[in-house]
């Protein structure tokens, strides 16, 4: 999962376009995960194969319409989570629908610290993954 804050202009529509880009390539290289959008920052978290993921971080970390806050890899959250969401742009209605927005908050503070300390944003994180993974699984959520 990583942090990073949008260097040009986003609108709704254009992260929803830039989502459904990711997700047609993602499908390719079997990655999925979520996106995440607020006051210009974006969270987004992947998985998939090692190699796969480091090379697509690599690209984006390239990509100039943002840049990277801080990065944490969730190294011991084994296996994939969100099989089938190539890439879910999750909109802050839907955050705000599942309780998710104050988690989502602690993440973006925890990971805006001038040092991240991974132990602390990992909980957070942890807990957004396993309430989403919840949530799909009961259907809540799609
Ligand atoms: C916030 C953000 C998230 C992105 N997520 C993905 C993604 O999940 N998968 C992907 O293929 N590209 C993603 N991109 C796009 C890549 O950064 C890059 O523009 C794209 O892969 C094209 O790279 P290339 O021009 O080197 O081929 C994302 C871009 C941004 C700004």
């Amino acid at each position: 999962m990583y942090l990073s804050r949008a260097t040009v202009d986003f609108q709704e529509k254009d992260v929803m376009e830039l989502a459904r880009y990711a997700a047609q390539e993602n499908e390719v290289g079997g990655v999925s995960g979520y996106l995440c959008f607020k006051n210009g920052l974006f969270v987004q978290y992947l998985e998939g194969n090692k190699s796969t993921i480091l090379s697509l971080l690599h690209r984006i970390r390239d990509d100039d319409r943002h840049h990277i806050i801080s990065e944490v890899t969730l190294g011991d959250l084994s296996g994939r989570h969100f099989m089938g969401w190539d890439m879910r742009y999750l909109d802050r209605k839907e955050l705000k629908d599942v309780r998710l927005e104050n988690v989502l908050d602690w993440i973006i503070d925890e990971l805006q610290q001038e040092r991240v300390q991974e132990r602390n944003a990992l909980e957070p994180i942890r807990q957004m993954v396993a309430t989403i993974e919840k949530l799909r699984k009961n259907q809540l959520i799609a």
